[in-house]
This record gives structure tokens, sequence and C-alpha cells, in this order.
């Protein structure tokens, strides 16, 4: 909130799709970009039909939509072939008496078999729920239980994480694995594809039915499941537009797992609903592998995160010299303040300016964003998207003036705004409590000039690598552990994380602090709930600040940490 002049980074786009930001705000009509679809006709609609199979229709049989690696497999599959895979599992899906309106689970790595199986859930009208293969068995468990899914397809490996006996509406276990490693009382996945027909009766769905569960993490309670609906395909196709720049000769690469909603939203709707190339790199994160992935497929477009960017700074300047990244076009980043730092460096070292991106599993689709055709502030997140208005609010929901720390809110509705949080009907409303306005928890200031400024998180939501953690459900995990009586956990500043998880425990009687025990607590987080949930400090303490009510005050753990003052400890017991 400084009254410097801020750092201007020109554009240079020539032809980009959004020629002006400035005339689009004036002129945008969300109801002209339905227009793109056949449904505008129809009223009835499939998000899979339309970013996949229209294309297939339309004479792009032939062109390739997915050109996926990993280690060991290098594998190109066309529009053509992705409606045909994509039917078929729906088909193997209705044999199994999976209908409308069902929950399927997708618990496996990033290969071929995820993408159609994904569409094919959806092409059936069942609601799918993506799940990052680094979950463990309570972090599975949770969230097929509240969801009440019937079925899940997942791999052998990962198989043993599901806890089918605890769960009693889940009808089928789909495995995607050699036969000899699939049980006989799962559905062999390679078995029943070959059997099914390529022919399917898509389910046509009304643009509000359910489309997709993200569960995501809130400051209490357990992860709660974000649901979106068809209808948010209008964002996504005109985001890829704008936003992603995208043009149909490009090669798109999104790095995001379908774990999380980048990994859907933009690693599977956006580019294919714009008919356009999509990479996908399996495997595990090596700076490596990623410039061979730009490399090999000339990658055009690349939407990453700021984690991912600070890891390949910190690989070198010289490792990208020994790669010709020059078919790149368009870079863009989100999940966590994009540091003015790391855009500097990529103007230095690609040759572009990295694009920010801002918007939330909540909001299903980019709203604050940094376009092609418009200057860059590095820090700021940039301007919301034509068709919406953001704002920032104060406490009592009143609009303050520029500069003015607060709220950051978004004006509702837009078309992929979530439209319902899973069994949880007072969570939603909670959004939505300053008279329509979405206000989305973080705080955030705008410049005079409209751009928007990220300042933090106004809950105790950890964001560790671009990776949205609880501080509850992590608590909850550690006070299992037989040696922790009480934790608290928050998220500590790291520069290459953004933050890291930090854990407060106080030892149960007969327990003495040791290394080990610490190394011991980590693992049993790591393997109870996910690896990057697991806390990467802890610290040992005889006794954790709570209020009167027995609420563990993070505030507190966090100032302590910070070396800041501690504020009003009128609550605190003794
Ligand atoms: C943070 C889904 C700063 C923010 C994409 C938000 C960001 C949360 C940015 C959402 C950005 C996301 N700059 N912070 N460009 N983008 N965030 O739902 O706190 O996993 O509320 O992300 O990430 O996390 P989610």
């Amino acid at each position: 909130m400084s009254s410097v002049q801020p750092e201007v980074l020109q554009a240079t786009a020539v032809d980009a799709n959004l020629k002006s930001y400035e005339e689009a705000r004036r002129t945008f009509d969300w109801s002209e970009v339905e227009k793109a679809f056949s449904w505008h006709t129809t009223g009835k609609v499939n998000m899979a039909y339309e970013a996949i199979d229209r294309h297939a229709e339309a004479g792009l049989a032939d062109k390739i939509a997915l050109y996926y690696s990993d280690a060991n497999r290098r594998e190109a599959v066309t529009f053509g072939q992705m409606k045909a895979n994509s039917n078929k599992f729906g088909n193997v899906l209705r044999k199994l008496k999976v209908a409308k309106g069902d929950r399927v689970f997708i618990f496996m790595p990033r290969t071929p078999e995820l993408y159609a199986a994904l569409l094919g859930t959806i092409k059936i009208g069942a609601i799918v729920g993506p799940l990052f293969e680094a979950f463990m068995e309570q972090a599975v468990r949770d969230r097929l239980e509240d969801s009440e899914a019937v079925a899940i397809v997942t791999t052998p490996a990962l198989l043993p994480r599901v806890p089918v006996r605890d769960l009693p509406h889940l009808r089928h276990v789909v495995v995607v694995g050699d036969s000899a490693e699939v049980g006989a009382e799962h559905v062999d996945f390679y078995k029943e594809m070959e059997q099914a027909s390529e022919e399917l009766a898509i389910e046509w769905m009304d643009r509000e039915d359910g489309l997709i569960l993200h569960y995501t993490s809130g400051s209490t309670g357990k992860p709660k499941g974000v649901c979106h609906v068809h209808n948010a395909m209008i964002q996504h196709y005109y985001t890829g537009k704008i936003v992603l720049d995208l043009k149909q000769d490009d090669i798109y690469w999104c790095t995001a797992d379908p774990g999380w909603v980048t990994g859907t939203s933009y690693g599977i709707f956006a580019p294919w609903l714009n008919g356009v190339a999509n990479v996908v790199r399996g495997g595990r994160f090596k700076p490596e592998d990623w410039y061979g992935t730009i490399v090999d497929n000339k990658v055009t477009v690349w939407y990453s995160a700021p984690t991912s960017f600070r890891m390949l700074m910190s690989a070198g300047d010289d490792l990208v010299k020994q790669f010709d990244l020059s078919s790149l076009r368009h870079v863009l980043s989100v999940g966590e303040p994009l540091n003015p730092e790391v855009i500097r460096w990529g103007l230095k070292v690609y040759n572009h300016r990295i694009h920010d991106t801002w918007w939330m599993t909540e909001t299903g689709g980019q709203l604050i964003c940094n376009y092609p055709s418009m200057d860059i502030r590095p820090g700021s997140m940039g301007k919301p998207i034509p068709g919406t208005e953001a704002a920032i609010l104060d406490d009592s929901g009143n609009v303050l003036p520029p500069n003015r720390m607060g709220n950051l809110a978004i004006k509702t509705p837009w078309p992929s705004m979530m439209r319902k949080i899973w069994n949880n009907p007072a969570k939603y409303e909670e959004y939505f409590r300053m008279n329509g306005w979405y206000v989305s928890g973080d705080s955030a200031y705008m410049d005079a000039d409209g751009y928007f400024w990220f300042q933090g998180r106004v809950d105790d939501v950890i964001n560790t690598s671009g990776e949205r953690v609880g501080p509850f459900e992590v608590e909850s995990k550690l006070v299992e552990h037989p040696a922790v009586a009480e934790a608290g956990v928050i998220g500590k500043p790291d520069p290459l994380r953004g933050e890291i998880i930090k854990a407060f425990i106080s030892l149960r009687a007969g327990f003495e602090p040791s290394d080990e025990l610490k190394a011991d607590i980590a693992k049993f987080v790591k393997l109870g709930l996910a690896a990057h949930a697991a806390p990467r400090e802890i610290e040992f303490k005889d006794k954790l600040p709570k209020t009167r009510s027995g609420k563990i005050m993070r505030r507190v753990l966090k100032a302590w940490e910070l070396g800041l003052p501690t504020g009003d400890l009128s609550t605190i017991e003794d």
C-alpha cells in the first residue's frame, strides 16, 4: 500500500485473443459466450460432450487431444480416441448401475486412463470426485464417507488406502491394473473396457446439474466438498480464451494434478473446451523433466504455480540454457502469491512475463488475472475478468475505497461459482453472508488503477507449496498419535514453499521430547493423512495457549513463531 510508483512490465502481445481489457469490461456479456456451445439451442448439456465429442464430430477427430508422458510411457490420444475411450468407460459404469447424480471417485496417478475415466463418469451424468494419489486412508475415507460415493476408480498400489469395509455406500471398486492384480471382488478396468461399446447415449443434463466435487480445507472442521455444475463450462471456455490465450494450434501444459481444482478446470476443461492439445506429464517434479516436457512437446502455453517456479529458479539459470524453450509464447501461475522476484527471473531466463492469476476451488474458475495485452505490476494478481466485479469490503460488507486493505470479495453470481458445499448448507451460506458478495477469506487491497494486491488469509488456512491445508485436520491427526496430548498447527513463512506446516505439541505424561519422537510424529501424519499435510517443523511445549473454552489459540502460536506481540489475550485460560 505504498505510495511509491509501482514497477510496470509493459504488455508486448500483438495478437492476443483479448485485444483490450478496458473495452471488454465495457462491452462483454456472458450470454454471448454460450453461443459457442451446441446446447445454446437445445438447453441440454454435458461438459464431457462439449470438451471432446463436439470437436471429434466437427472434423477434429484425428487432432491430438492429449500428449501424455512419464518416465516409462509416451502416448498421444486423439479427440476421436478420447471420445471412444470415455464412451467405453461410461458404459462400464452404466453396466454397474451407476446413475446420474451418483458420486464416483477417481484415485489414481495421472495417466491417459484417468482422463478417460473422469470424462466417462461425467458423460453418464455422475458427479466425479478426483483425489490426489498422495492421500492416505483417512483422507480417502473422509471424502468418500461425506459424499456417500458409490464407486471408486483406483490402482492396485493405492487400493490398500481405500477402507472399503467402512464405506457402506461404496458398491464398486474399479481397479486399473494387470488382471493378475485385480481381486475377484473388484471390477477389472482393462477387461471391462475391452468389452464395452464405443457408442454411448450421453446423459443430457440441466446446466445446473452437478459435475464435480473438489474437497478443500477450511480453518475448522473436515475438508468440505465444493460442488460445481455443468454451467461452469462457460467460464472455463472464456478464460481459456482470454487468460490462457488459447488458439487452435497451441500445445498447452498445465502442471497441476486433477486432485486440485486447477488440474480439472484448467488441466482438462478449459483447454479441451477450446479444442486445444493438452500435455500431461506424469510422475514427480524434476526440473530436467519439466524443461524436457516443454522441449519434447513444443509447449506454447504453460500454466504452473509459484512453488514450482521457485524450485526451477533454485535449480539454476544454467540448467535453463541447456533446453530450447523457444516454443513458449505465454506463461501463467496460480495458487499462491507470485513473488515479484520470480517474475523478474522469468523475464530474464524465459524471456516471458509470468502472468499471475487468482481464484479458488470455490470460484471454479479464474477471476482476477493478468492478460497478455495488459501491463503487469509485479506482485499484483491483476484485474477481475470481464463480466465480473471484485471489491474490497470492510467487515460489515461496505465497499472500501482504493488502497484500503480488507476482505477480497466477488459480486455474485459468475458462471463457474460453486453451487453447494456437500452436506453442509450452513457452510455454503457463510461465504455469501455479505449481501450479494462472495467473501473469499483472502485479504487484499485494490490500487487506484484497479490492480488487486494479495495480503494474506483472513483465517488460519495454510498454503504450503500451493496446497491448501486446514490446521484442524492436521491437529486432529496429531492427537491420534499416542505421545501427543495437544497440538496447535500454523503456517510458518518459507522462502521456497510459501509456508511450511509447523506443529506445537504438548506431550502426554510418560513421553519425553526427542528428535526421534518428532520424526515419528511427522511420519504418523504423513502415513495417516498425506505427505503434504505432515509438519516439517515440530516444537514441544509444556502447555499450549488456549481460550477458556479450550480452543487452541493459533494466533498466539503464530505470534510466538514470528516474534510478534501476541495481541489481545483476554480470552486465554490462566
Ligand atoms: C491462494 C485454487 C495469491 C489464496 C486455484 C486463495 C493465491 C487460495 C493466488 C485458494 C494468487 C490462489 N495470489 N494467493 N494468484 N491464487 N491463492 O482453492 O489464498 O487451493 O484463497 O486454489 O490460494 O486455494 P485453492
